[in-house]
């Protein structure tokens, strides 16, 4: 088990109380589940990211686009600040920016979901029609997947969802472990005419995507073997979707549609993605690869790393997301969910609990060696007051505080340049599986050669409170080098009993070309959500300043290394607030 992971299971041990249970992988404390909020804490909220009113939330489910509005579900306790009485929650968009709160689509009604209703996929089908599959509880507590359609489809809000009497449309049978089987994804079509898609299970410690198949959607046959599989545990919200290839007949920022697969020749063209949730790391990897139709198995590249130190979209908060194909802007977007981080008592007197990372458009590099993440681009029309710093040199252990915003809620794009690389220090190839841990002994405050440098943000006048972003470039030999990027929260709060831990990933890139560093970081109050080397590796982070607060909050830019850096560029916004989940 990674650090991380060790410390959530002790934070969250911490706060189990003798009657609570953990059923599918979030605790359940029966006394505060149907606990109204009181009040709702308007000090951390969040300004821009998705959250509703009150309460608690967990994953993004169904994403779409339907008639000009962006959907999005989610996992909702409409009682109370922590999991459970789960529902899908439902909002609506034109932008992915502003939403308005629709009554629930999908909530507890038939035996088929009568214990809980979890999450799933939406396909909008080849006629247009968007169907939802999810997951149901029935009354023996089995998982079963369910299909839900819209009422009326001359609605652009989809309001009202139908859920035929013929669910469950897959039960689980004898082979397959009835409380690990759940989060069917999108369905994609064979060129052979028909319906595939996969629901995440378990065999003893071993991952699955169990693969089914269909002629009309209603009646699914399980295949003979599951798509993938692999030794990470529990698999949970499996999103299994095609990417463009640079070089390709379209551009490979360019999304691709699963319909689209039908066409023999796009689904020759195109790469694989499978990411997986692991339920016990509390994490999610994915790897990119090839798919045979025919075969209908999935092999990952052998560059990718298939086991639970593989790519990440976030080494950070970010979990059970799912993507979709957004027809209106032909991209893909990435929907993640960010839990807090600290305490359940804190979070009951909140009164709110998760939030939605910034949806991202997501594609292929033109390497093909990972995926690039980038916030949507119309989280730019936020942008109100504006600063810009350029060509200011930091000095080794120097800093500069960024006046002229409001940083609390803001939007920050920054260029490191660095003067000597040759004072990096030597990388030791065992540390190469280990980032968070590397990051963890080798924090913000510990000196190096070429870094640590980036940004102080969410930081108290005095810099007692503060969370550092930053990079530290190491040298594998003389002309190769290693760039860490970290997100380290220890000092982002006095309070001990906050669970603060670093997060960190690598950035692949080839920092001998520019000697610069590129970086976005979304700040809103108790989230720090960043995009290295232009969204190559990205961190989100919750942080609960006790000072930093508000108009209080400061930015800063430090450099801890014995190289010089240049901020060539800095430009740093102030955000507005967007309507979030109103009632109509
Ligand atoms: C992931 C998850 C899913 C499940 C849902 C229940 O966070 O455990 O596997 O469907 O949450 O709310």
């Amino acid at each position: 088990m990674g650090t991380a992971a060790a410390l959530l299971l002790t934070v969250s041990l911490l706060y189990l109380t003798a009657a609570s249970v953990v059923r599918a992988s979030h605790v359940i404390y029966p006394e505060l589940q149907s606990l109204e909020a009181k009040e709702v804490g308007k000090k951390l909220r969040t300004g821009y990211h998705f959250q509703p009113p009150k309460h608690w939330i967990n994953d993004p489910n169904g994403p779409m686009y339907y008639k000009g509005l962006y959907h999005l579900f989610y996992q909702y306790n409409p009682k109370g600040a922590v999991w459970g009485n789960i529902i899908w929650a439902h909002s609506v968009s034109t932008d992915l920016i502003d939403w308005v709160s629709v009554e629930p689509g999908i909530y507890p009604s038939k035996s088929f979901d009568i214990n809980g209703c979890w999450s799933g996929s939406a396909t909008v089908l080849p006629n247009g029609v968007p169907v939802i599959m999810y997951t149901g509880i029935d009354p023996a507590e089995r998982q079963v997947q369910n299909v839900a359609y819209p009422a009326n489809l001359s609605d652009p809000f989809l309001r009202e969802w139908v859920k035929p009497n013929y669910n469950p449309i897959i039960s689980p049978d004898r082979s397959i472990n009835a409380s690990a089987f759940r989060d069917p994804t999108t369905a994609w079509y064979g060129p052979d005419g028909h319906w595939r898609l996969i629901v995440g299970s378990k065999e003893d410690m071993r991952g699955i995507a169990v693969l089914y198949r269909s002629r009309d959607f209603r009646r699914w046959v399980r295949a003979h073997h599951s798509l993938h599989a692999g030794n990470t545990g529990m698999w949970e919200c499996p999103d299994f979707y095609p990417v463009a290839v640079a070089g390709g007949s379209r551009h490979h920022r360019s999304g691709v549609d699963t319909l689209e697969l039908r066409d023999a020749a796009v689904a020759s063209e195109v790469k694989y993605v499978l990411k997986v949730s692991l339920d016990l790391m509390r994490y999610e990897y994915y790897t990119v690869g090839w798919y045979d139709h025919a075969k209908d198995r999935y092999t990952p590249d052998p560059s990718f790393p298939d086991n639970d130190y593989g790519l990440r979209y976030d080494y950070g908060d970010f979990y059970a997301s799912k993507s979709f194909f957004d027809p209106a802007k032909k991209r893909r977007v990435l929907w993640g969910w960010a839990n807090e981080s600290d305490t359940v008592p804190d979070d009951r007197q909140k009164g709110w609990a998760g939030i939605q990372a910034i949806p991202r458009k997501i594609f292929l590099s033109r390497s093909g060696r990972q995926l690039i993440q980038w916030p949507v681009e119309e989280v730019k029309s936020l942008r109100g007051i504006h600063v810009n710093v350029s060509n200011k040199a930091v000095k080794s252990g120097q800093y500069f505080k960024v006046t002229g915003i409001k940083s609390v809620q803001s939007d920050v794009e920054a260029a490191f340049a660095i003067k000597d690389l040759d004072k990096a220090e030597k990388f030791d190839p065992a540390w190469r599986t280990n980032a968070q841990g590397l990051c963890n002994r080798l924090n913000s405050h510990v000196k190096g050669g070429v870094g640590p440098f980036g940004l102080w943000v969410l930081a108290s006048g005095d810099l007692k409170e503060r969370t550092a972003v930053f990079f530290r470039v190491f040298k594998t030999n003389d002309t190769n080098y290693v760039v860490l990027m970290c997100n380290d929260p220890t000092r982002s709060t006095f309070e001990a009993k906050d669970y603060r831990p670093t997060f960190a990933g690598f950035v692949n890139m080839d920092i001998t070309k520019t000697k610069k560093i590129p970086l976005r970081t979304l700040i809103d109050h108790s989230v720090v959500e960043s995009f290295g080397a232009g969204g190559r590796t990205c961190i989100l982070t919750r942080v609960y300043p006790r000072i930093a607060i508000g108009d209080k909050a400061q930015l800063f830019v430090f450099n801890n290394g014995q190289s010089e850096i240049k901020v060539t560029n800095l430009h740093a916004w102030e955000m507005k607030t967007p309507t979030m989940n109103q009632p109509e």
